[in-house]
């Protein structure tokens, strides 16, 4: 399946006036991918990563605000343990070994999601290498890892409770807009767009209260097949939506 038709085809028909601020994207695939190969699982989940880079690499060269990309939920615990254990030691490796140039491009790495289940000395090792792009200004990228969508809204409520413990009145006031900065993405904008590869038509737990409104775009490619080209494909698509948010345009 290899890729001829370049990206930069597309990018006139782009308005980029127009871009979605934030993009979701849940990488599915990756095992199938493989699966044609007649490889293990992992071999899917390598050349999955490196689809990634270029996803990135658009985003800053599109100036994109904020890119999320779902790289392990709190569900896929559930599988066998060497995919559950190589999966974790290549997310830290690939931390390591993508640090430098994604600082280098003022990219800020946020990874977000659940402490629970994980070695705490894992957790600190990866925030640490994550830590260092903290202050760049540039695109925002958040790596949902041991991500749930319900986990963080009650990771949120137990934060909440806890602060309403010194401030009561933090729940007089609550409104959506407070509640939301409890979320693991407290400040950021919403998702105007969810990608999901490989055709699965469901949502898999991905940031359930912040796609709320944001468009869904499925494509059957698998996510290792998925480059540049493809998530252009996506972005024009998106510009292509008429976004109502419950209301009516008067006439
Ligand atoms: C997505 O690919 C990556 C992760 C969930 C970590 P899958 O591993 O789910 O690939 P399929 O769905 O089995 O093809
Ligand atoms: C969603 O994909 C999770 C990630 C992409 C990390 P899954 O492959 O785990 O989702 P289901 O099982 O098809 O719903
Ligand atoms: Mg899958």
């Amino acid at each position: 399946m290899a890729k001829t038709a370049d990206y930069k085809e597309l990018l006139p028909q782009l308005d980029r006036e127009r871009l979605p601020q934030h993009v979701g994207i849940i990488m599915d695939g990756n095992g199938r991918w493989a699966a044609q190969r007649r490889r293990p699982r992992l071999y899917g989940h390598r050349a999955g990563s490196k689809a990634l880079r270029q996803v990135v690499e658009l985003g800053v060269e599109l100036g994109l605000r904020c890119l999320t990309f779902y790289t392990f939920s709190t569900e896929n615990w559930n599988r066998s343990e060497s995919e559950v254990s190589g999966l974790l030691k290549m997310f830290k490796e690939l931390m390591i070994k993508e640090i430098t140039e994604l600082h280098r491009q003022n990219i800020n790495v946020q990874i977000i999601g659940s402490e629970h289940e994980l070695d705490p000395q894992y957790l600190k090792d990866v925030r640490k290498v994550a830590a260092v792009s903290h202050h760049n200004t540039g695109l925002i990228l958040n790596l949902a890892f041991n991500y749930g969508g319900r986990r963080e809204i009650v990771e949120a409520v137990r934060k909440l409770v806890q602060a309403a413990r010194i401030k009561p009145e933090l729940l007089d006031k609550l409104d959506e807009e407070n509640f939301s900065n409890y979320l693991y993405t407290a400040g950021q904008p919403d998702p105007d767009l969810i990608i999901r590869t490989s055709g699965e038509l469901r949502i898999s737990n991905f940031l359930l209260w912040q796609s709320a409104y944001a468009e869904l775009y499925i494509t059957e490619t698998l996510w290792p097949d998925f480059g540049k080209y493809e998530m252009m494909q996506a972005l024009l698509d998106y510009q292509g939506r008429q976004r109502r948010f419950g209301g009516r345009k008067k006439a």
